[in-house]
């Protein structure tokens, strides 16, 4: 067999793992080939290409971002796309596709699976939104990443009595500002599912600070925004651009700096904001990810000897199983927003 694998949309923690997982699970188990196509769906419509070895494989396991190459491309977009793709896909002899990434990625891989073609898909996001699976590879080192980022925040906070917003990734669920909020002692976690309400952020703080606590870290995804209400425009405003992605996305990322500023001025506390942005995305993956990222990869490749297509390789529990790709991209997997109330609510203010 000959197996094309690729990585799209965001980088993220743990793609390398993945891509070696399959490339030796494939040759050592299958003895099959195994060829990458480089960034994403691009490199699979442009026909961009290389085989991929066991001894490419070497080292990368740790590596962060991607030794493929990434692109937010969807096929769709293009008149003629799918079509191009299929046929290179044929020019280079692939049986299967192992796609690697998030909503957008898995969504192109689920239409291409109506089109004939044959893809298991590798669920991957940090910022853990997708449906069908417990959880993402790259979802535990950002975690990781943005509460060391809170930590050092907050001695700096502590020591000049300020209020400092950590802005972390987030489109449209929280689970980053979730976990990393409580597992740093965040005075506030404001996250797209839960529209919040300036003044009653300022209150709680106004009262936290009158408690003698004379400092917060305030922790926002890019994605949250005020409630319905005079503020909610201009915030949007500072919080996205007007151009969009292939996918129709807007690029995000000014929310934090917006709050800092109506907490400083309504409330007189001097106040920071520090958007963590990529710094969440790069770098080595953690234990807990290098582990997900090789269990996903030797499934997919069982997947393919299946012949399971439409299929995305998922964790339920302490299980890898295989879940349809359509439930996988229906919708956007939220925050429970019981552990958001329950968990996170208990211990702020
Ligand atoms: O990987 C997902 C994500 O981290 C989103 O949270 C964020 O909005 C987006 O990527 C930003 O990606 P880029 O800057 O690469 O377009």
């Amino acid at each position: 067999m000959r197996i094309g694998i690729l990585t799209g949309g965001g980088d993220c923690p743990g793609l390398n793992a993945v891509i070696r997982a399959v490339v030796v699970t494939a040759r050592l188990r299958h003895d099959d080939d195994t060829v990458g196509f480089l960034d994403g769906w691009k490199g699979a419509v442009e026909n961009h290409r290389r085989p991929l070895t066991v001894d490419d494989c070497r080292d990368i396991l740790s590596q962060g971002g991607t030794v493929l190459g990434t692109s937010r491309t969807n096929p769709f977009a293009t008149e003629g796309g799918p079509e191009t793709l299929r046929a290179n896909l044929a020019d280079a002899g692939i049986d299967a596709v192992v796609a690697v990434g998030g909503e957008d990625t898995l969504g192109v891989a689920h239409k291409l699976g109506d089109l004939g073609i044959s893809v298991v898909g590798v669920p991957k996001t940090i910022d853990n939104d997708l449906s069908a699976t417990d959880v993402t590879f790259g979802f535990d080192t950002a975690v990781q990443t943005a509460t060391e980022a809170i930590d050092r925040l907050r001695t700096t906070a502590e020591s000049h009595h300020r209020v400092i917003v950590c802005e972390v990734m987030g489109r449209h669920a929280g689970w980053i500002a979730t976990h990393a909020g409580i597992a740093g002692g965040a005075a506030e976690i404001l996250i797209p599912e839960v529209p919040f309400d300036v003044a009653a952020v300022c209150g709680r703080l106004q009262r936290r600070h009158a408690g003698g606590l004379f400092s917060s870290v305030v922790v926002v995804s890019e994605g949250a925004l005020p409630a319905e209400g005079e503020e909610l425009e201009t915030a949007r405003r500072s919080a996205s651009s007007a151009a969009t992605d292939q996918f129709g996305h807007a690029r995000l990322g000014g929310i934090g700096g917006w709050l800092a500023d109506e907490i400083e001025r309504r409330t007189g506390f001097e106040a920071r904001a520090t958007t963590l942005g990529h710094i969440q995305r790069g770098g080595t993956p953690t234990a807990f990810d290098r582990v997900l990222a090789t269990r996903f990869g030797v499934e997919a490749v069982r997947a393919v000897h299946d012949g399971d297509f439409d299929k995305m390789v998922a964790l339920r529990g302490t299980a890898i199983v295989r879940v349809p790709l359509a439930e996988a991209v229906a919708q956007a997997k939220t925050v429970d927003l019981d552990l958001y109330r329950d968990v996170a609510g208990m211990f702020l203010g």
